[in-house]
């Protein structure tokens, strides 16, 4: 009691806020089964959102995603939202809000861990190459709606990419380092000048009229 007085009073001082508590050591352990990492990492079935880490991390495929790397994570150093965290709660708070399901087990924590490999990211340098590489897997090629032939207006493809997602959306923001200015303008006029695919499959009319809703 006294001690906790004793602080409080410190602290209500002025001077610099006392250091937090030094947080215990990462809780995932530093070797675990890459190979089942790699699978875990690439499986879309892992949460419920329908979205593998490797949809929204750099990984193996060398494509652009919009999502931090993992090797300071790996490494032991971890944010999110910003924040510091330790890895287990990093990782627990990524897989809740991304995929939709709750923390892994720590075996398979350990196993992602073991499978992070820093990722060079092969950054294209025409605007198609750039959809094939950053956006298509979750488009056409994934759970997300389709995208290509849709009829977007300029500005609101750009707010879309550069805002971070609402609470029920999943596709992440990408950010200006990750996609430069220059590049996201070049691929939103090519996303614009894409010919309308109206009939053909989930690209119906109703879905093309919706998309233009504020
Ligand atoms: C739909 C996209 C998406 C999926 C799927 C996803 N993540 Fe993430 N993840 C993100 C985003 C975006 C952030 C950064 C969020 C923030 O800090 O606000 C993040 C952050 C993290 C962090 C914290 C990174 C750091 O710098 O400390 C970890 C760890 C993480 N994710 C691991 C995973 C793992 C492992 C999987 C698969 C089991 C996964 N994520 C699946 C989008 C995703
Ligand atoms: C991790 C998967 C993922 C990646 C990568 C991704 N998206 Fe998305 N995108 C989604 C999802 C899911 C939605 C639906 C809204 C939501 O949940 O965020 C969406 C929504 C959109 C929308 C609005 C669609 C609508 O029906 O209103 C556009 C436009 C879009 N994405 C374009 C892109 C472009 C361009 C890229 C590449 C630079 C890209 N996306 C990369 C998953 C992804």
């Amino acid at each position: 009691m006294r001690s906790a007085a004793l602080t409080l009073l410190l602290l209500g001082c002025g001077g610099p806020p006392a250091l937090p508590p030094v947080e215990p050591p990462p809780s995932i352990a530093p070797t675990g089964d890459a190979d089942a990492g790699r699978a875990l990492f690439a499986d879309r079935g892992f949460g419920r959102s329908g979205f593998a880490c490797a949809d929204c991390h750099p990984g193996p495929s060398r494509g652009v995603r919009p999502a931090p790397s993992l090797s300071p994570w790996a490494g032991g150093e971890a944010r999110f939202g910003g924040r510091p965290k330790t890895p287990a709660e990093a990782l627990a708070a990524c897989v809740e809000r991304f995929q939709d399901r709750g923390p892994p087990s720590p075996t398979e924590a350990a196993a992602l861990r073991a499978a992070v490999e820093p990722a060079p990211v092969a950054m294209p340098d025409d605007p198609a190459a750039l959809y094939r590489s950053a956006c298509q897997h979750c488009h056409e090629g994934g759970p997300a709606p389709a995208v290509v032939g849709r009829r977007w207006s300029p500005s609101g493809l750009r707010a879309r990419l550069r805002r971070r997602p609402g609470l029920d959306e999943h596709m992440p923001a990408f950010d200006p380092a990750v996609v430069p200015d220059p590049a996201l303008d070049a691929l939103i006029g090519w996303l614009a000048a894409r010919p309308p695919r109206l009939g053909s499959g989930r690209l119906s009319p109703s879905i093309a009229i919706s998309s233009e809703r504020p």
